[in-house]
C-alpha cells in the first residue's frame, strides 16, 4: 500500500488513525460550539490580526484552542502549525514523527451569516533519513477538511482514497467511501470582482471561454465550501494572484497542500498556475506563505493549460 510517495506499514497506519481520531473529536467540538452559540457573537473581532493580516474573530481563536489543546498531548506529534499562530508550536514530544497543520476555521468571515465554514488539516511525516526534514507536499500522509453547514461533514484523504463522513448522533458515519471528481463540471468558482487586478491574464481569457461554454459561476468565499463543491460536482476553482495579493491569498501549508492532496487522490488537478501539482511546490520557509491555487477537474484544467 502507498500513501503519496510513502510506503506505509501497519505502525504508520495506526499512528495516522490515532491522529485523525483526535482531529475528528476536535471538529465535533468546534461544530458543537458553532451550532450551540450565538453566531453573531462568534463573529466578533478580537481587535487583532493574524500573520496574514486577517482580522481574528472569536470563533477563529476558539477553534484554534480546541485543536491545539487536543493535539499537543499526542506523543506522535512533534510540531503543530496553525493559521492563527505566528510560529510553529513544538510539543513536548521531540521524537514525534509527524507535523500537523491546520486552518482552524476557514471562511470565518461567513460565520455571522450562517454560511458554510470548516476546518482544513494535513499531516506530514518527517523524513527520518533526512534529519527530520519535509521536502514538499509529497510528505503528506493524510489530509482533510470538515464542513460546518446544514450538517457537519468530514472529508478524509488517507490510504489513497477520499472518504466522506457525516456527524449523525454524535459520531461521524461513513456516507461515501471513495469520492472521485467528475472529469468535467458545469461550474467555475473565482472571485470575479478582482478580475481587473489579476496579474495573470490567462484567467480572464479562461473565464470568458467558460462563459461562452455556458458554465455557471459559484462563489461562497469559504475555500472549504468552494473546493468541496468543485470536488463533488466537478469544474474549476481558482484564487489567482492579484495586485493586492501578489502571491495569491490561499496559504500553501494548511490550505493549498491539503486540497492538492485530496484532489490528486480523487483524480483531480491542482496547480499554482506554473507548477503542475501543488504538492511539488517546495515546503515553505515561512509557514504562512501564500500561493495562487487552482483546483480542478481534468477537463477544465486542460483548458487552463491550453490558455495563452
Ligand atoms: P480564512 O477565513 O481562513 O482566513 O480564509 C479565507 C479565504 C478562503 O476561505 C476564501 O476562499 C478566501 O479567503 C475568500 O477571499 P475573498 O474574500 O477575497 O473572496
Ligand atoms: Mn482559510
Ligand atoms: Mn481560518
Amino acid at each position: 500500500m502507498e500513501r503519496g510517495n510513502h510506503n506505509i506499514n501497519n505502525i504508520e497506519n495506526n499512528d495516522i488513525t490515532q491522529i485523525l481520531n483526535i482531529i475528528k473529536s476536535a471538529c465535533r467540538t468546534i461544530s458543537y460550539v458553532i451550532k450551540m452559540s450565538n453566531n453573531i457573537s462568534l463573529s466578533k473581532s478580537k481587535n487583532k490580526t493574524n500573520v496574514s493580516g486577517d482580522v481574528i474573530n472569536k470563533i477563529d481563536d476558539i477553534a484554534n484552542e480546541i485543536l491545539i489543546y487536543e493535539l499537543k498531548h499526542c506523543p506522535l506529534i512533534k510540531n503543530i502549525a496553525s493559521e492563527e499562530e505566528k510560529y510553529i508550536i513544538s510539543t513536548n514530544y521531540n521524537n514525534g514523527k509527524y507535523l500537523v497543520c491546520f486552518d482552524p476555521l476557514d471562511g470565518s468571515s461567513n460565520i455571522d451569516i450562517n454560511i458554510t465554514t470548516g476546518t482544513i488539516f494535513t499531516i506530514f511525516k518527517y523524513d527520518n533519513d533526512r534529519d527530520d526534514k519535509i521536502n514538499d507536499g509529497n510528505n503528506i500522509v493524510a489530509s482533510g477538511y470538515s464542513l460546518y453547514s446544514g450538517s457537519t461533514q468530514l472529508i478524509i484523504c488517507d490510504n489513497n482514497k477520499v472518504s466522506q463522513y457525516q456527524l449523525i448522533d454524535y459520531t461521524f458515519q461513513l456516507i461515501n467511501d471513495n469520492i472521485k471528481i467528475p472529469i468535467k463540471g458545469n461550474f467555475y468558482s473565482i472571485n470575479d470582482s478582482l478580475s481587473e487586478k489579476w496579474t495573470d491574464k490567462r484567467y480572464t481569457t479562461l473565464i470568458n471561454e467558460f462563459k461562452e461554454d455556458c458554465y455557471s459561476t459559484r462563489w461562497v468565499g469559504s475555500l472549504v465550501a468552494d473546493a468541496h463543491r468543485t470536488l463533488i460536482k466537478g469544474g474549476f476553482f481558482a484564487y489567482p494572484e492579484n495586485t493586492s495579493n501578489k502571491e495569491g491569498k490561499i496559504r500553501l501549508l494548511y490550505e493549498a497542500y491539503p486540497f492538492a492532496h485530496i484532489f490528486k487522490i480523487a483524480g483531480g488537478k491542482s496547480s499554482n498556475g506554473l507548477i503542475d501539482n501543488v504538492l511539488n511546490i517546495p515546503f515553505p520557509k515561512n509557514i504562512h506563505q501564500k500561493t495562487t491555487i487552482i483546483l480542478s477537474s481534468p477537463e477544465e484544467y486542460n483548458k487552463f493549460i491550453n490558455t495563452n
